[in-house]
């Protein structure tokens, strides 16, 4: 991995809810952190070989500390449990800079915020921020109860009528209609949402209603597919040096690159986190990522070589 490492300690935990914990996190040699935007993650690198991302959730303006909220999840692959079990106030940990790829967009005319559960933490920084900005928008937070829904009552007392929650109670008669919702809104809205994906396909099916409502998310974890995709051959040049090296349909362009010695950073490594990005300068990409938005793919500017491929039969790589 060749990307920056700032080294940090949590100066603070606090038990949020039932399963999730708050961690303030403050910069060990600097006095000060990157700046970040509303939706940026960081990655920590933890000790038990494994890294994980969090989206921030502090104030921007504040760099003199950094704070996560994570939940412990029920079927956690290490990561949150790691976290949860061991990270206590004066341990250590490397993270990497914050990136951000859910940017809010400030000039929409409006805004629809959803989150689902821990899905509040990159929407809170950005109902703040259009609250700071004097934006239209409401969001709208959605947990099975109040005692699980971290940050609700600061929310509620920051943003007052903007806020609205909404607690299934485990009833599925108490769920909200998201496609009302959507169906609701003022043109030209904007849709921001972190949720789970049954909660992103509910709402990608009710925006499809709306063409003129624009969808930003971020996803939890790597969309499922039923689809069985078939895979091809296909060629990669690299543009610094001409090299072209064949993609057989066992492996992936990262596997290609890293055998030719070709150093690419990577986190999540299933398309979820946008670390190894590459530029693409020729060819038509064939996109399985979960980061890059509908227009970005169909920009054909850019690719993640973890998971895409190609539909052209040839991609040059900015490599
Ligand atoms: S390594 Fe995360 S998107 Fe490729």
């Amino acid at each position: 991995m060749t990307s920056n490492v700032i080294q940090v300690s949590v100066s603070d935990v606090e038990q949020l809810t039932d399963s999730i914990k708050s961690y303030i996190l403050t910069p060990v040699a600097e006095e000060k952190l990157p700046a970040f935007t509303a939706g940026a993650h960081i990655d920590l690198l933890l000790e038990n070989g494994l890294s994980r991302q969090y989206s921030l959730c502090s104030d921007p303006a504040d760099t003199g500390s950094y704070q996560i909220a994570v939940l412990r999840e029920k079927n956690s692959r290490g990561g949150s449990e790691y976290i949860h079990q061991h990270l206590k106030p004066g341990s250590q940990l490397t993270i990497h800079p914050p990136r951000n790829h859910f940017q809010l967009e400030e000039s929409a005319p409006h805004y629809l915020l959803i989150a689902g559960g821990i899905g509040i933490t990159p929407i809170m920084l950005m109902a703040r921020r259009l609250k700071a900005l004097g934006k239209s928008f409401k969001l709208h937070y959605l947990a099975r109860t109040e005692q699980q829904a971290a940050f609700a009552d600061l929310l509620k007392q920051e943003l007052g009528d903007q806020c609205q929650c909404h607690f299934t109670l485990g009833q599925p008669e108490n769920r909200i209609n998201l496609e009302l919702l959507v169906a609701d809104q003022p043109p030209e809205t904007h849709l921001y949402t972190c949720g789970s994906e049954p909660l992103l396909q509910s709402i990608l099916a009710a925006a499809s209603l709306r063409q003129d409502i624009r969808v930003h998310f971020e996803r939890f974890a790597a969309a499922e597919t039923t689809e069985v995709v078939e895979n091809k051959a296909f060629e990669v040049e690299l543009a610094s040096s001409g090299e072209v090296l064949e993609v057989t349909p066992e492996q992936s362009i990262l596997e290609v690159l890293r055998s030719r010695g070709h150093e690419v950073e990577t986190m999540c490594e299933e398309g979820l986190c946008g670390s190894c990005e590459v530029g693409l300068l020729a060819g038509e990409a064939d996109h399985r990522d979960s980061v890059l938005t509908e227009d970005e793919q169909q920009e054909q500017s850019v690719l993640m070589v973890c998971c895409s491929r190609a539909k052209s039969s040839r991609l040059k790589l900015d490599i």
